[in-house]
């Protein structure tokens, strides 16, 4: 988490660095700070505790800089919420400067280690240990400060420090120059005319420049106004890759929305398009992917898929063991990428293993796909952010073309990868077992899916009046059955994440093994009912928590649920099985938006969260 920006070039350092960070907020907002070199050739660190909107507030008056600056979005990880554990930190002779996004895990052997040497510390952060190991290595050596000392001194700091990293770097010393280094943490390079960038993701570059250069771990990057050069640790010139980023300016803007996360379950019919767009073949009655490196005959080997992910995109693999095992008879397993790394489970020879992940940085999903990569299984991703460092990492995958999602609680992103799925157990269904017919029938029916979403969005209105008659209970049960299981975990995240009202998730048949002690008219129930097979055994349930005082919100795609039998009936169109999920999943957004407003919290940055977590 915590999102960095670097700026050198002939502009005001300022307001461009206080513009990237607010596009970065999503990844913390506990605190900010930026260090500024003024005209003058001092540095000046103004920080502040809060979001970026007190930093720049604090920043008002601003006289204009010399156009070189570094920045610095917190999600506190060691040491509390205050203005001095905020970047960037300076070392204790002034001489460095720096913003760090990572953990350093020996920081607190390095910090004993300079203390014993007489270096002093302000803070309680594991950043800090950083600043002041650079600078006392610099002091170590006996040359004048050049551009080549800083960057040996950086290098010899590095290779004693155990963690994960993305860094950028000032010399008070060197007018000229900004230093970036990156281990396990994202840092990208923005190449524009006359200005160069650094940042953890794209979206703080993309107002300045759209050439980017994705760094790689262990690498360390100088730059000054119109150059840059890139060394591995070990010292080998790295010839740069120059990418373009595609997204478009208007893709991030908030428009008439009030929150990102309201434009985002808005985006879901042309996000989801955007998913299936030139991956359907009619005819064939198959979908088609262009990058996952896998032919017919391998696809045909697999004897097991793994499905590794995290919260939501954890949520999407459940789903996805469903479509897969019943439209293309493969076993799989879904684990948290937090477990699989560690747990060393035994997999078959043949397992092909997938990760899914928005951001592509989650730390926990990146080491678990390395780990599946050491020990030879062929790795395919789902991922949102292209260029991200799993996207770049793993064997072959399928972008999601969701567009940036900002709000921190995921919508559009779950439910494209919802579709991504389903579209792969069709392509892995019809490449083994299933039937020309049935592949035809689950092709229109993705086809007909962003019609299908823009009808159940009409229901936005009515679904705020039932959020507002709700948003005062203390406690949630969401029930649902088979690949609605997971559905109904996954409103119970959302409300969870942005309401802060208790919420759990269970298979609806389950409750009456424990959870039915929770019901009373306190505690009110959100059940997912399907017009399937499965109808009546959920209504039997519906009917166990309405025995017991339990208030029932039903969405279904049923019209033959009688309206007695529900406090509320939300009814969704008709689809296929392969799509239900993704139509079930959008009252359930709706809701937790609504009863989030309602009850006044920060819908878009909820407390305690960051969207992208790169700390394990
Ligand atoms: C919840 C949410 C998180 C993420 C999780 C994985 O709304 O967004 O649970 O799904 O942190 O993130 P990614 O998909 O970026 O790996």
């Amino acid at each position: 988490m915590c999102g960095i920006v670097g700026y050198i070039g002939h502009d005001n350092a300022t307001p461009i660095l206080l513009n990237g960070l607010k596009r970065l907020e999503y990844r913390g907002y506990d605190s900010a700070g930026l260090a500024i070199r003024q005209k003058d050739g001092s540095i000046k660190a103004t920080r502040r505790v809060g979001k970026v909107a007190n930093l720049a507030a604090a920043l008002t008056t601003e006289p204009e800089d010399s156009g070189l600056g570094i920045s610095h979005t917190r999600w506190a990880t060691h040491g509390g919420v205050t203005e001095p554990n905020t970047h960037p930190h300076a070392s204790w002779n002034k001489k460095i400067f720096l913003v760090h996004n990572g953990v350093i895990e020996n920081y607190q052997q390095l910090k004993t280690s300079l203390l014993a040497k007489g270096v002093t510390f302000e803070n309680e952060t594991d950043s800090e240990v950083l600043s002041n190991l650079i600078a006392y290595n610099l002091e170590q050596q006996s040359e004048e400060i050049s551009v080549k000392s800083v960057n040996k001194a950086i290098r010899t700091s590095l290779a004693s420090v155990e963690g994960t990293y993305g860094l950028a770097i000032l010399c008070s010393d060197l007018p000229d120059s900004l230093f970036g280094a990156r281990k396990g943490s994202p840092l990208i390079l923005g190449v524009g005319k006359n200005e160069m960038m650094l940042a953890s993701d794209a979206s703080a570059i993309r107002a300045r420049t759209r050439e980017v250069v994705y760094l790689d771990d262990n690498q360390i990057v100088t730059l000054n106004h119109d150059n840059f050069n890139i060394t591995t640790f070990e010292e080998t010139e790295v010839v740069p890759e120059i990418s373009t980023i595609s997204w478009k300016d208007e893709d991030a803007n908030l428009g008439d929305f009030e929150h990102y996360m309201l434009k985002e379950i808005h985006d879901q019919p042309s996000a989801l398009e955007n998913a299936f767009r030139g991956r359907l073949d009619m005819e064939e009655g198959i979908s088609k992917f262009g990058g996952l490196n896998l032919s017919r005959q391998a696809i045909r080997h697999i004897d097991r898929i793994t499905i590794v992910a995290c919260g939501t995109a954890w949520h999407a693999g459940l789903v996805g063991e469903y479509l897969i095992e019943k439209y293309a008879r493969i076993p799989v397993e879904v684990e948290y990428a937090s477990e699989f790394r560690y747990r060393n489970a035994p997999m078959d020879k043949n397992t092909l293993v997938i990760v899914i992940s928005q951001s592509g940085e989650t730390i926990d999903t990146l080491e678990a796909q390395r780990e599946a990569q050491r020990k030879g299984y062929h790795v395919i991703g789902i991922i949102n952010n292209v260029g991200s460092t799993i996207a770049r990492e793993n064997d072959g995958g399928i972008y999601q073309h969701s567009g940036p999602e900002i709000g921190v609680a995921s919508t559009k992103a779950f439910t494209s990868q919802l579709l991504i799925l389903s579209m792969l157990s069709i392509y892995f269904g019809r490449t083994r077992d299933l039937s020309y017919a049935d592949g035809c029938k689950m092709v229109d029916a993705i086809k007909e899916l962003p019609n299908l979403i823009k009808q159940t969005l009409e229901l936005s209105d009515s679904i705020k009046a039932i959020a507002k008659k709700f948003a005062h209970y203390h406690d949630f049960l969401f029930l649902g059955r088979l690949e609605m299981f997971p559905i109904a975990l996954e409103g119970a995240l959302k409300l969870k994440e942005i309401s802060y009202i208790h919420a759990e998730g269970y298979p609806s048949a389950e409750m009456k093994h424990g959870p039915i002690a929770l019901i009373s008219e306190d505690c009110p129930s959100i059940v997912i009912v399907p017009d399937d097979e499965t109808l009546k055994k959920n209504l039997s349930s519906v009917q166990e928590v309405k025995a017991r005082k339990g208030k029932v919100i039903i969405i279904t795609d049923s019209h033959d649920i009688p309206s007695s039998l529900a406090d509320e009936l939300i009814i969704v169109p008709k689809a296929h099985n392969c799509v239900r999920p993704i139509l079930m999943t959008i009252p359930l957004q709706l809701i937790s938006y609504y009863i989030a407003v309602e009850l006044g919290k920060d819908v878009d940055k909820p407390r305690n969260l960051a969207k992208s977590v790169t700390v394990e």
